[in-house]
């Protein structure tokens, strides 16, 4: 059982916090200010869900971005400070039988922070050239799989782990461990596709994106926060659940793992250095993407915030834990799939129909122009008894003729009728706070049930 070992105070982390204040106020202040320029720069749209035409600086994830990785790239030698001032302040080099020995630098963490830091700069190049020239679907999914190529390459260098722990039930079939090898690697790549794409698809409405991003983000902390040596406090109500988290944090997933306990912090300090900047310029962005919106997000801010994800679960080895806080994103997507892979048709845009009368938020529909072919049918006969999508049918031969677009803002309209666009995306947030506490549940509470400690 790994027992936390006390660490000394991590004053790097102090210096994070403050670049993240200062992250903060500099996407604040340079959002609006930059505005005007992209305008200029005709990286602008129309707000499709208001009655004005006025147009909205677009792309705007590029200021974010930009501040983000401008802040990472700064931080860069406090991350290392410890070392640095180990190295400053060593001894004369001792001399040993091997040769002389010099204090060791880490450079396999410094191979973490540089891969992730490339990762996130393909995907903002990727999300605004996707803002600029609209890449089609089939071209930019294998991109983010690229982009996570150096990310691999560190994880396998640093041997990470490639087993998967079977649930109790099914340990007569498989065993305790079952090392999915290179076919975790695949999984890790697909992870980095699938954070930057489904929150790209979950979009369209005054701060969806940014939203999601920042609840995501929060989230991802507040599971660091529980690996932190002084984080005691927080793991009382977690055994109240009826959990065997307590106990061993991150041991129940990934039993087996060669972790020391120093390791387990320093990961999921990474994480945090990457997650406090990144809710620092989600926050001052939200503020002027927020109802109505003075600017938006472009793909740039999608890609970027997916990808930060992406890295800190795969560097920080917390990838299915992460997935748990896509939960909406999940539901979404496979939702989304029978338009995606063109069993129904998908128009350009699936955002909800606005109706300037009344200022609501209705279901948005997709039109068939030739009849749905049988496997089409099955599908949204099926979706339609679960509620997930409306039909307009023929009156007379039962033919389908429209479909709610399949996404789960029309989900929500659907079930709770139309609304504003504001309280529109209050429900998003809802559900993925609601999101973020079913996951905690899953991960320290019902993982416990499934796995030994
Ligand atoms: C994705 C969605 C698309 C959705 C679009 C909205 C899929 C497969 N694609 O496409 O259905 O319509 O996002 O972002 O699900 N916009 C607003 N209000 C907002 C944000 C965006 O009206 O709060 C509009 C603006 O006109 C803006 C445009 O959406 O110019 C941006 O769309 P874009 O990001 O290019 O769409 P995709 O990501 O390709
Ligand atoms: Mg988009």
């Amino acid at each position: 059982r790994p027992q936390l070992e006390p660490v000394p105070p991590i004053p790097a982390l102090h210096a994070s916090f403050g670049f993240s204040i200062f992250a903060f106020v500099a996407s604040l202040y340079l959002v609006p200010a930059l505005g005007p320029t992209f305008v200029k720069a005709n990286l602008k749209g129309k707000d499709l869900l208001k009655i004005y035409n006025t147009p909205i600086p677009e792309s705007i994830g590029l200021v974010c971005s930009s501040i983000y990785i401008i802040t990472l790239l700064l931080f860069i030698p406090f991350a290392f400070s410890d070392s640095l001032s180990k190295f400053a302040h060593a001894q004369h080099p001792q001399k040993t039988q091997e040769g002389i020995s010099v204090p060791e630098f880490p450079h396999q963490q410094l191979a973490v922070y540089l891969s992730s830091l490339l990762s996130l700069l393909i995907a903002t190049l990727l999300g605004f050239l996707d803002d600029v020239f609209d890449i089609r679907w089939r071209h930019k999914l294998p991109i983010p799989i690229i982009a996570s190529i150096p990310l691999l390459m560190v994880y396998y260098a640093e041997r990470g782990n490639t087993h998967v722990v079977v649930p109790l039930p099914f340990r007569f079939l498989a065993g305790t461990l079952v090392n999915l090898g290179p076919l975790y690697y695949i999984y890790m790549s697909l992870l980095s596709t699938f954070c930057t794409n489904s929150i790209n698809i979950l979009a369209g409405i005054n701060g969806s994106e940014v939203s999601q991003a920042l609840i995501i983000a929060i989230s991802v902390i507040l599971n660091d926060l529980l690996y932190l040596p002084w984080s005691f406090g927080f793991r009382v109500p977690l055994h109240l659940l009826g959990s065997k988290a307590e106990v061993d944090v991150g041991g129940v997933w990934h039993a087996g793992m060669a972790y020391g306990s120093k390791e387990l912090v320093e990961r999921h300090l990474f994480s945090l250095y990457f997650m406090l900047p990144l809710v620092a310029v989600c926050s001052g962005f939200m503020y002027h993407n927020w109802y109505p919106a003075r600017v938006f997000p472009g793909d740039t801010l999608c890609y970027v915030t997916g990808m930060a994800f992406a890295v800190v679960g795969i560097q920080a080895h917390f990838s299915k834990t992460l997935l748990l806080f896509f939960l909406p994103q999940i539901f979404n997507f496979i939702l989304s799939c029978p338009q995606l892979f063109g069993l129904v048709p998908c128009p350009r845009h699936r955002v909800p129909r606005f109706d300037p009368d009344t200022n609501l938020l209705h279901p948005s529909k997709a039109l068939f122009l030739k009849p749905p072919s049988r496997l089409s049918y099955l599908v949204l006969r099926v979706l339609a008894t679960l509620r997930l999508t409306d039909l307009t049918v023929h009156p007379t031969n039962g033919m389908i003729l429209e479909a709610t677009n399949l996404t789960i803002l029309n989900f929500f309209l659907l079930r709770f009728g139309p609304m504003n666009e504001k309280r529109l995306v209050q429900v998003l947030m809802c559900a993925q706070v609601s999101g973020s506490l079913l996951a905690f549940f899953i991960r320290y509470g019902l993982a416990g049930l499934l796995y030994d400690g």
